[in-house]
């Protein structure tokens, strides 16, 4: 499972939730925080062609090697985060096998303050990509930066438990795609 934050900040709230969903989650499913996204270059398709840019194939790698993908973004000025939408964009052209097309995935909302057009805007670009969103996985979650922990992790256990449910759904309809 791949977990992909909106937030380049080091003490993103979003990366928190991500962080703690993979802490939270059942034994043997392995999550992995997506690290790459400040490498990527500005979206341009005429970059769409062999070689790929190395942050780029390291992005389409990591989506490929993963059975389902969990997205936590903030809202910036009404919108999702440039660079956010720029790692969106260049997932959409990845036409090799297990990219995001027809992937499982959710979305956790950690905004406090409901973040409703970023996340119509996600709703919209993964519908392009023809992801497949679990809308039962899907959850929000409000979080502050004073729930966020030295660790980096969320202690409040009626948020942990809200993210065990959401990634419990989300390995369900896994297993139920890939039948393991
Ligand atoms: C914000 N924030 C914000 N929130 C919101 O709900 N709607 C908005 O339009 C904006 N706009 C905005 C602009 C700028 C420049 C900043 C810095 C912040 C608040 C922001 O979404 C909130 O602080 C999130 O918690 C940031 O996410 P991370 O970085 O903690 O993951």
């Amino acid at each position: 499972m791949l977990l992909v934050s909106g937030s380049l900040r080091r003490l993103s709230t979003n990366t928190a939730v991500l962080r703690t969903a993979a802490a939270v989650a059942p034994p043997g499913v392995d999550a992995v925080l997506f690290d790459g996204m400040a490498g990527l270059p500005h979206f341009n398709p005429d970059d769409e062609v062999e070689p790929l840019h190395e942050a780029v194939d390291h992005l389409r790698r990591a989506i490929r090697a993963a059975d389902a993908v969990v997205f936590s973004t903030p809202e910036y000025a009404g919108a999702m985060p440039g660079s956010f939408k720029n790692l969106l964009d260049w997932t959409i052209g990845d036409d090799r096998p297990g990219s995001i097309y027809n992937k499982p995935v959710a979305w956790v909302n950690a905004s406090p303050r409901g973040a409703a057009l970023a996340h119509d805007s996600l709703r919209a670009v993964l519908g392009y990509a023809h992801a497949e969103v679990v809308e039962r996985a899907c959850a929000h979650v409000p979080v502050t930066s004073t729930m966020v922990g030295r660790d980096g992790l969320i202690d409040d256990p009626s948020v942990r438990d809200r993210l065990a449910a959401a990634v419990e759904v989300l390995v369900g309809r896994v297993e139920a795609v890939y039948g393991t």
